[in-house]
Order: C-alpha cells, then structure tokens, then sequence
C-alpha cells in the first residue's frame, strides 16, 4: 500500500510509536495523580515529559501553559470558545478548517460576536494588511490556520501576530498541518493560542492533541472535573494546566505521542520538512503528462521556489473524473490512499472554486519513498493517458 494522506493523520506511525505504546500499556498504564503508586507515578512522569517535549518543539516559555486534550479540533473550540465574549468581534480566513469556522460559526449564528472572514490571494497566502484593515475596537480573536490542508501554504503568522499585538487583540493559530513540520518559535513569534494535533506531524496515535496558552490569554474552563491534585476545591483550580484538563488522560495515546515527538526531535523539524518538499518535487517531476492535471495550491510556489512556503501536501484534479472516482481508482486498482472531497474546509474550496467536488489531496510524510511517490506518478500517468 502507498499511504498519501498523511494530511489526515500520519500513517504508519514509526515503529517506536507503536513499541512504547505497548509497553506502557503493559507496565505503567496506570491514572496519573490519582495514586501514590509507583504506576500512577510513572504515568504522571510520562506526561509532564511528554509537555516539557512540546514545549522544547515549539520554545514555548511555561510547559505547564500546554494543556492537553483530544485533537486540534478540542484545542480549538477550548480556545475560540474560551476567550470570545459576547459583543466581541474575531477575524478568520477562507482558509480555515471547519474546527476554526464552525465553532466561530456557531457564536455569531447565535448573536454572540460578530466575524470578518478574510480571502486569500492568488497565491492562497493571508495577507497581514488586511488584518489592520478588518480591525475594529472590539475585535479580541484573530484565528487562523498555519498551514492550509487544502493548499499547503504556509501563512504569514508572526507578521500577522505583530499586528494584532500593536492593537491589544489575540493569536490563535491552528497548528495541526504545521506542527513537527514547520519551525515554531512561541518566545519569538507573537502567538498567544496554538492549537496542536498528536496524530499527523507530531507522529503520535489518535485522540491526543491540545493548546499552548499564553500569559496574555484569559481562556475560561472548559471540562470541569478530577485533576488528580487537591481535590478540595469546589470548582476548576486557576492553575494551569488542571485550569485546562479535567478527567483521566488519554495515557496510552501520551505514550505514543512522547515517542512521536523524540523522533521529531531527534530528526529534526527542518530535514522533515525538506524531506516533505522533495518528495513533492519528485512527484512534479516524474509525472509525464502535468498538463493534464489540474495542480491547485500554491502552483507559483511549488514551481519557482523549490516548495518553499508550502507544507507536503498537493491538490490535484484529473480532467474528466470526479475527485471521489480518482480516490476510488487509486484505492482499488493501485493501492494507494489519498484524500478527495473537501478535506473539511468548504470555504477554502470555494476560494479555489473547486467547490463542492473539490480536489484530490496527496499528502507525503516522514516516511514517504521516492519509489512511492514515481509508483504514484505512475498511477496518475495512467488515469490521465
Ligand atoms: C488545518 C486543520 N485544522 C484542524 C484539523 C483538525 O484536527 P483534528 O481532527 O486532529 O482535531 C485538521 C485535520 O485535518 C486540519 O487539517
């Protein structure tokens, strides 16, 4: 099987994912906090390790300010719904995730806050100007994504970030495409709020994610529950991350995602990245017949400037087949999986006007071949001969 949606979620996972996540079901499995036993001491080890490497990857200043969860998507409703109140105003993109738009969606459907939502340029880039111009007194939220799942751009994040700190507002960025892939610097670039996914970059199983928050943000509780500490208090302790986290963690999926990150780590964010780029390339390069494929994404960038500015994915279209049918084709007659549809970002789509069939994504990973990617060259020479 050749994997191409690594976009989705990172698969297979590296062996040492799936060793350490057996054996710490095994032997220390236990409820972090919730004991003084050696087990439950082990578990709570293992996650604040797990954090002080999150706060390592993306420099972040307080590792406990990295409050864990699900998925992005947790992180992101813990952040949009914690910090906007009633009257505010926020500002996104077309080229958000429905985890950004719909809980924004939600609010101002219900009268709580009003919304900007900006378009891309040609290019799919944000541009930080319109940011100042869409700035009103009550906006308190700009969020937006770091990198797009549907074009692979990277966005302008710290310039944008600047803006919105010159004029008192807040940075959430949804690091779900960028996160294990694109440098993240939180002590040098202004973001206040960055949500993460355990599950695709950062190499760890499902249903591990979360949210960085910075001093400058005030996020209101989102699960109230057990924290394991003092149990005396009648609601939600103020200190993070139990502000944050209530209820037993997902421990396994820690475990994977402690291991995901040392090899992150160990590799480095930068070589993965290149590695991502490559391989796009040599998709470009060993398809015979590009000009019968629709190339969406930032077609100029991918072009010119070797990948640069893009994350390592693709949308391609094939003239004269729905994406869903090249999804199908690929899967049963070649064996390899990719992404058609919306990828969950329906404006996105209509900024590249492939709405509502959209495109077929193909996302690379760590551990993508150059075999892999001629044998899926290959495979789109045939569809398009
Ligand atoms: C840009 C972007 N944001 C958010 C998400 C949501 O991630 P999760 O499903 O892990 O919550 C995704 C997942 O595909 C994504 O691509």
């Amino acid at each position: 099987m050749i994997y191409l949606d690594n976009a989705a979620t990172s698969f297979p996972k590296p062996e040492g994912v799936y060793r350490e996540m057996d054996h710490f079901a095994r032997t220390s499995a236990a409820n972090p906090g919730r004991g003084g036993h050696r087990r439950a001491v082990e578990a709570e080890a293992m996650i604040e390790e797990t954090r002080r490497l999150l706060a390592r990857l993306f420099n972040a200043p307080r590792p406990e300010r990295i409050v864990f969860g699900h998925n992005a998507t947790d992180g992101l409703n813990m952040a949009i719904k914690g910090v906007l109140r009633p009257g505010d105003h926020a500002i996104t993109s077309v080229l958000e995730h429905n985890s950004v738009s719909r809980p924004l969606n939600r609010l101002e459907q219900e009268g709580a806050i009003t919304l900007t939502r900006l378009p891309a340029t040609a290019d799919h880039f944000l541009d930080p100007d319109a940011v100042a111009r869409a700035w009103t007194p009550k906006t308190r939220l700009v969020a937006i994504t770091h990198a797009s799942n549907v074009t692979g751009t990277i966005q302008p994040v710290a310039a944008i970030g600047r803006i919105v700190r010159d004029r008192g507002g807040l940075l959430l960025v949804d690091a779900a495409q960028s996160a294990g892939v694109v440098p993240i610097d939180l002590q040098r670039e202004p973001i206040d709020l960055l949500a993460f996914t355990g599950h695709k970059g950062l190499l760890g199983p499902t249903g591990v994610g979360g949210l960085f928050v910075g001093e400058r943000a005030e996020v209101r509780t989102w699960r109230e529950g057990g924290t394991g500490g003092d149990s005396t208090q009648p609601v939600q302790p103020d200190e993070f991350p139990h502000h944050l986290e209530g209820g037993t963690p997902n421990v396994i999926g820690l475990a994977g995602l402690r291991a995901g990150l040392r090899l992150v780590l160990e590799r480095g964010v930068e070589s993965i990245l290149t590695h991502e780029r490559a391989m796009l390339r040599e998709f470009q390069k060993a398809t015979r017949r590009p000009d019968r494929l629709s190339w969406y994404g930032a077609d100029r960038v991918l072009a010119d400037c070797n990948g640069d500015g893009r994350v390592g994915l693709l949308g391609l279209n094939v003239a004269g087949f729905a994406p869903a049918e090249v999804g199908a084709i690929l899967d049963e007659r070649f064996d390899i999986a990719v992404r058609p549809g919306l990828h969950c970002a329906p404006y996105a789509h209509r900024h590249l006007g492939t709405f509502p069939q959209g495109t077929v994504r193909l996302s690379v990973g760590i551990l993508t071949t150059v075999e892999q990617i001629r044998q899926a060259a290959a495979a789109f020479d045939e569809l398009t001969a």
